[in-house]
């Protein structure tokens, strides 16, 4: 790949909210410039960080330095890493720390972090005085395509995953492209799922796109930016159509029935399975499902599997390391996911590559029949 300058890489993606809408930069050294950019878009001079444990050995001092030669006075706090951070816990710790680092209306928290952090402290800051300025700085490659962007916010409980949120849309994001060099391949991998869905629910140029330059959005550089631009473009017209998830928001569920199946069915043991690669092993069967009702080709569902195996994601159920419940566990899971209207299920379901619909009205012994003949 030619070299090119960072101005040249860098993409901008506005995200036309009205009132609320937003800025979200892609591009290398965008935490080195942090402090400008929010300094240009914000009032206030004041901001709480919240990051995780792995994350803020890398990048916390750049960026407090970057916000403090802003004139922005920053506080940060680090919390432990991983999914369990989702809690009622820390959202209370947080809270605390935007409070005792005086944040007020019109300054910021900001996110520094994948998905988690950016879930957590979002919520943290659509509550604190009633709302605060957010940014998101995300630095996981499912955060910089997928949960940064949109505005929903939260923890889970006891009850399920994200059941206590609030929407609240970020000011800025910043998704510097730098920071994904420290991610494991398997975190790569598994955000890149969600990428491979933009395409999947109704780009198909771009899911072509993507067979033939996967390597290089995994090597970096212009194609990772331009896969990630695209992600945000995709997320923000979803987006934009339909805020609160009242109708077409729904299709960015491509994958996710299945997929957070297969989720509880692990007991969310990341050493088994991380969301992606639910999403992926999900993606297929929505498309093998579909093919099953006669609603897609076979030879579609091939093709999804034959890329994501080839970068590498799980494809299969058998994919995931140890004992699977039976096909009915599954159903239960899938029939408790909020996605059930009067007894029909509702899925995502596909014509062919690209083409994916809402369909709410999928009987469930389809569903249960089809677990069963794919079950490992
Ligand atoms: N709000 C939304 O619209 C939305 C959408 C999709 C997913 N989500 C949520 O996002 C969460 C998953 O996000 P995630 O995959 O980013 O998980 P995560 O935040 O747990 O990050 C994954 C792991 O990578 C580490 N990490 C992050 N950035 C790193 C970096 N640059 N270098 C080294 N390590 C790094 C983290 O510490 C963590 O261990 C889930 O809770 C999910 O519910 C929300
Ligand atoms: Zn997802």
């Amino acid at each position: 790949m030619n070299a090119i300058t960072p101005a040249a890489a860098e993409r901008l993606v506005r995200v036309p909210l009205g009132e609320r809408a937003y800025d979200i930069l892609i591009g290398p050294g965008l935490i080195a410039r942090a402090g400008r950019e929010i300094a240009a878009r914000l009032k206030g001079r004041k901001a709480a960080v919240i990051t995780d444990e792995n994350v803020a050995p890398r990048y916390l001092d750049a960026l407090v330095a970057s916000l403090e030669a802003a004139g922005i006075q920053a506080a940060s706090l680090v919390l432990p890493a991983g999914e369990k951070t989702k809690s009622f816990e820390h959202l209370m710790t947080v809270c605390d720390a935007v409070l005792t680092a005086r944040v007020e209306r019109n300054d910021a928290v900001i996110a520094l972090g994948g998905g988690v952090i950016g879930d957590l402290s979002g919520f943290a800051a659509g509550i604190v005085r009633r709302g605060v300025r957010f940014v998101q700085i995300p630095t996981s490659l499912l955060s910089q395509v997928d949960s940064s962007v949109g505005g929903k916010t939260g923890i889970n409980t006891r009850h399920g995953k994200n059941l206590v949120g609030v929407f609240h849309q970020p000011d800025l994001v910043l998704a510097d492209i730098d920071v994904l060099n420290t991610l494991s391949e398997r975190e790569f991998r598994a955000g890149y799922a969600e990428v491979a869905k933009y395409g999947l629910i109704d780009k198909p140029d771009f899911f072509a796109w993507l067979e033939t330059n996967w390597r290089d959005v995994f090597a970096g550089g212009a194609a990772r930016i331009e896969a990630i631009a695209a992600s945000c473009q995709a997320k923000s017209d979803v987006v934009v159509a339909d805020e609160r998830e009242n109708g077409p928001r729904a299709l960015l569920n491509l994958g996710h029935t299945f997929g957070h199946a297969l989720e509880a069915a692990t007991a969310y043991d990341s050493r088994r399975l991380v969301h992606g690669e639910g999403v992926a092993i999900g993606m297929v069967l929505a498309h093998e499902f579909s093919a099953r009702l006669n609603l897609a080709s076979p030879d579609d569902a091939k093709r999804v599997e034959a890329h994501l195996k080839a970068v590498g994601l799980p494809t299969r159920m058998g994919d995931i390391p140890g004992e699977l419940p039976p096909a009915e566990t599954l159903m239960d899971a899938i029939a408790q996911d909020k996605k059930v209207k009067s007894g029909k299920l509702t899925f995502i379901l596909t014509r062919g590559i690209g083409q994916s619909f809402v369909a709410d009205d999928v009987p469930s012994s389809e569903v249960l029949s089809f677990l069963k003949e794919k079950h490992p």
